[in-house]
């Protein structure tokens, strides 16, 4: 008889000592065509200031995604969110999604947001969490090639 292996998914709170898993993924999972990826300097500035937390999925002890988010007083953004094209559609981006809104409850807040590309399939991932769309920023992601793309901003209570 064959063994089935199902590959466990770890959420685990990281930090500044992580940035180097963070930006492994970063640099894959985003696409540079769009502008959206932070750089490693923007990272390691945001962990440091107060309601700033990371969350990182790990399949079987190996890097798979992370979320950046904040919270400031009953408002919660979820600021990166990411996972290795390898590893995507067996739902770590969901589960990633469920804990920042479980933590970001926790912390008081009654509402979280977040900016998104217009175009990014991401959006089905927001759309069946509840989130709707409350604005837009015009050319807010400006892409590799100098095109701009506008951002929406989503939003779902807690
Ligand atoms: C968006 C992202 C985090 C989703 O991660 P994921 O682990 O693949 O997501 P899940 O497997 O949990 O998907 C949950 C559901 O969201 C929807 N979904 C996710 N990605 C989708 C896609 N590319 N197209 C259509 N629906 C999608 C589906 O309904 C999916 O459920 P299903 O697979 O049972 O149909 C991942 O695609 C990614 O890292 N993208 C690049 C970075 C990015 O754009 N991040 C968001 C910035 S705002």
């Amino acid at each position: 008889m064959s063994t089935l292996h199902s590959p466990a998914t770890d959420l685990i709170e990281g930090g500044v000592t992580d940035l180097d898993e963070v930006m492994a993924t970063m640099q894959i999972a985003f696409d540079p065509a769009f502008g959206e990826a932070w750089t490693r300097s923007q990272c390691s500035g945001i962990l440091g200031l107060n309601g700033v937390w990371l969350l990182l999925a790990r399949q079987d002890g190996r890097a798979a995604g992370f979320a950046l988010s904040r919270v400031v007083l009953d408002e919660a953004e979820l600021l990166l969110l990411a996972v290795q094209p390898a590893q995507r559609r067996f739902g770590i981006g969901r589960a990633l999604l469920a804990a920042v809104a479980e933590e970001a409850r926790f912390r008081g807040a009654a509402r979280l947001h977040l900016e998104m590309r217009e175009g990014n399939p991401a959006a089905y991932l927001y759309e069946a969490a509840g989130f709707a769309e409350i604005g837009r920023r015009k050319r807010y992601y400006r892409g590799r090639d100098g095109s701009s793309f506008d951002a929406i901003t989503l939003a779902c209570r807690l």
